[in-house]
């Protein structure tokens, strides 16, 4: 079926099922035409919970979804492929951060919302790179223990005393960009602004002139005068950079970089998990009521 005949049956499911069609920015340019909302995991988390309609289809990653499901219990939440997993919140596992937890008692533990639930209900709050700055220079205590991503980690760390103590983990999409292909983007674009993910190593954002969340590249590109951008993330949201802002030009910062797990889910499979209603997210009660309370918190804190 062309993509035409696709989207004429999603919009009618949708209808008939008073859907919500939540998608990340890093969705491929098809499910970005169909979302009601694009955004960061930030904008999506309190997109859902402050929803009306009793399901949401999040195309995105399985983290995502959950954190959609968590905020709002009542709500089926579907993810139409199964294999949409964020390779970094399979980094750190329950198991892992209790270990760590005993070895650092006194420190507080921020949780990037790229984790699993357990993660999440194991955590006193939880951010996401829009809102990690904020949400730690709102916290009592001068230890904070940072997982999963020691790049986020490194970011936060440059504007508060209190110690970090990061856990390990790192995106493959992100830790590609180099500060060779920074510098090369910049020889070949100099008048271009460069813009990176806090996902970027330290070498890479000590490039950039900006550092932002997705989203807060979406609002930057929007915002400011200059014409040209070179940009730090995962080549999706280019696509949306280009498509928003056509007097604009765009370049990556290097190769594009895909993150395969954003591309799993096409229009037919949309389709069909809001037909047959799958892949439903389920949680246990005891791990949604205790993983609520640290995304209520980032939702206050930030
Ligand atoms: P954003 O919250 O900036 O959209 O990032 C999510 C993500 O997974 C980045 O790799
Ligand atoms: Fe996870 Fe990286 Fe993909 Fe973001 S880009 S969803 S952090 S693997």
């Amino acid at each position: 079926m062309r993509e035409d005949g696709w989207r004429e049956k999603i919009g009618a499911l949708k209808r008939e099922k008073g859907a919500l069609i939540l998608a990340h920015n890093y969705q491929s340019p098809q499910i970005q035409e169909i979302a009601d909302y694009l955004g960061d995991s930030l904008d999506l988390s309190r997109r859902a919970r402050d929803s009306e309609a009793h399901m949401i289809c999040f195309c995105g990653v399985r983290f995502m979804a959950e954190s959609a499901k968590i905020l709002s219990p009542e709500k089926t939440v579907l993810l139409p492929r199964k294999e949409s997993l964020c390779e970094m919140a399979a980094m750190v596992t329950l198991p892992e951060l209790k270990a760590l937890k005993s070895r650092h008692p006194q420190a507080v533990v921020v949780s990037y919302v790229n984790t699993t639930a357990e993660v999440k209900a194991e955590s006193d709050v939880c951010c996401t790179s829009a809102n990690a700055v904020k949400v730690v220079e709102n916290l009592k205590g001068d230890q904070v223990i940072f997982v999963p991503d020691r790049n986020l980690a490194s970011w936060v760390s440059r504007f508060t005393p209190k110690r970090i103590i990061p856990w390990n983990g790192y995106c493959y999409v992100h830790e590609r960009f180099t500060p060779e292909d920074v510098k090369e983007a910049k020889r070949l674009h100099p008048q271009a602004v460069v813009i990176v993910h806090p996902e970027c190593r330290p070498q890479v954002v000590d490039l950039a002139d900006q550092v932002e969340s997705t989203g807060g590249m979406v609002r930057l590109a929007r915002e400011l005068a200059e014409e040209e951008f070179i940009i730090g993330t995962e080549e999706g949201l280019i696509h949306r950079l280009r498509r928003e802002n056509p007097g604009k030009r765009f370049y990556s910062a290097g190769p594009a970089r895909m993150c395969r797990s954003m591309k799993y889910i096409r229009l037919e499979d949309v389709h069909l998990s809001l037909k047959e209603e799958m892949f439903k997210v389920e949680l246990p009660e005891t791990i949604i009521e205790r993983a609520r309370t640290t995304l209520d918190r980032m939702l206050r804190y930030g």
